[in-house]
């Protein structure tokens, strides 16, 4: 086979501002080892996050003068909401700003003490928006994604027999909603089968509970599905998502992610009771129905998003491409998430750094070997992001200790990539040099966002 090329050309380009390891020294020492308080300038190769970051096509930044800027029933928002629920089947299109925008709308509706939301993984800000309206997010990831070593097809799959469980256990009446994160972001950009998003229907039917897809990624997830799944080979990525979302009562959205947009969010639903509900929030909160939060522009350039990621020349060189810095990564040892995940690649801190306590933050302190070493900014989804105190202040750690390596849509080329590989794996061979972190501020919620840190 020969090899996959990136599907476009490049017509507009952004320069990379290079610096030296003592300069980044300084630099990561003045943002208390937290790439959120770096400036992008000083970063080589950014892969923060893949949200918000891609590259738009010509054809979307024409649709963005296009755009129709009126305050109500503009013709850019019909173009939005056509193309969200010919993809969705649902019939009420609410557009926000971004992904937890929708979130915010639809916790503060159905949320409150009491309440229980399951998941497989929620996302911090689905988790930290339900966790403020008094509720709490259960998270019930199968054995396989417990592991990120054991390479398995859908490692994102919801546990069934513990859903049937907890359901049992906290009664289906406090459960306003079952949402399922495709692809799994916090556990490994992993995917979820058809069969398990199907079964989940089963179970959550039969007791009355709604289902929602938590959506940001569900072109890269539907491909992994016609990759992996028995039955999905021939069909088209397009099918293939029109079946995963006819499994659902709504979803959320960040067009952020699988719509290449830099801005941009929506709720999608079949209940009209709910719509109006969350419509009503929608206009004190984000604005008029027909905007949402959002300029004309900005929902033509997410209505052609929506289409062009579903061509399959893309979703091959996307999945293929970070399919092909975990195998470079693999081959010299370095711990990392199996298989590959489709929007990343992710570490496993805990393995790669084997001397650092969990209370020390090993995937922080990696996050900080990286940028020091190659410039290249990643992220921490570990006990940083995820842990909790008990009474005692002592940390209740995260399950995993991840980091996480986003690929920006459309970004980044084949040697970028090969400099990656080229850092971690320097990285990885001088391991025992790197040191634990301590937390010297921090805020209640999302304190990853802002915390700062030492090194020990
Ligand atoms: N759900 C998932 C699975 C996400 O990955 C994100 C964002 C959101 C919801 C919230 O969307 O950012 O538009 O408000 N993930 C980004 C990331 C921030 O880096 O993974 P948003």
């Amino acid at each position: 086979m020969k090899t996959i090329i990136e599907p476009f050309r490049i017509k507009s380009v952004e320069p990379i501002y290079f610096n030296t390891v003592e300069e980044r020294k300084l630099i990561l020492e003045n943002a208390f080892y937290n790439p959120f308080l770096i400036r992008s300038k000083d970063v080589l190769i950014d892969l923060l996050t893949d949200s918000g970051t891609s590259a738009m096509s010509s054809s979307q930044w024409a649709g963005i003068m296009h755009g129709d800027e009126s305050y109500a029933g503009s013709p850019s928002f019909f173009r939005f909401e056509e193309t969200i629920q010919e993809i969705t089947g649902m019939p009420l299109v609410i557009p926000t700003h971004q992904g937890r925008a929708s979130e915010k709308i639809l916790f503060s509706i159905l949320g409150g003490k009491g309440k229980y939301f399951l998941s497989n993984t929620l996302f911090d800000t689905t988790r930290a928006n339900i966790e403020f309206s008094g509720a709490e997010g259960i998270d019930l990831i199968c054995e396989e994604g417990k592991h990120p070593a054991i390479p398995a097809p859908f490692k994102g799959n919801m546990d069934l027999v513990a859903l049937k469980q907890i359901i049992k256990e906290k009664g289906a009446e406090n459960i306003p909603l079952c949402i399922i994160t495709v692809t799994n972001n916090s556990g490994g950009g992993q995917p979820v089968s058809m069969q398990n998003i199907r079964a989940v229907r089963t179970i959550c039917s039969e007791n009355n509970i709604p289902v929602f897809i938590d959506a940001c990624r569900f072109a890269e997830n539907s491909y992994f599905i016609k990759l992996r799944e028995e039955g999905y080979n021939n069909k088209p990525v397009f099918e293939i998502a029109r079946e995963l979302f006819s499994y659902a009562d709504g979803c959320t959205m960040s067009a952020k992610k699988d719509a290449f947009a830099n801005i941009g969010g929506f709720l999608a639903m079949r209940n009209e009771e709910l719509a109006l509900k969350c419509r009503n929030l929608l206009v004190i909160t984000e604005g008029f129905p027909t905007y949402g939060g959002l300029a004309g522009r900005d929902l033509e350039a997410i209505a052609i998003g929506l289409r062009e990621v579903m061509e399959e020349n893309y979703l091959q060189y996307r999945i293929r491409s970070i399919e092909y810095l975990a195998n470079k990564l693999i081959a010299a040892g370095v711990p990392i998430m199996q298989p590959a995940g489709g929007h990343a690649v992710y570490l496993d801190a805990k393995k790669f750094l084997a001397h650092i306590p969990v209370a020390q933050y090993p995937g922080q302190a990696l996050v900080g070997a990286l940028y020091l070493h190659g410039g290249i900014r990643s992220v921490e989804i570990g006990s940083l992001m995820f842990g909790k105190y008990d009474d005692n202040k002592q940390l209740i750690p995260a399950q995993l200790e991840l980091v996480r390596l986003a690929i920006p849509r459309r970004v980044y080329t084949q040697s970028h990539i090969d400099y990656v590989a080229e850092v971690v794996i320097e990285v990885f061979n001088a391991r025992d040099k790197i040191k634990g972190l301590s937390i010297v501020e921090e805020a209640a919620v999302l304190r990853h966002f802002t915390a700062k840190l030492q090194q020990l």
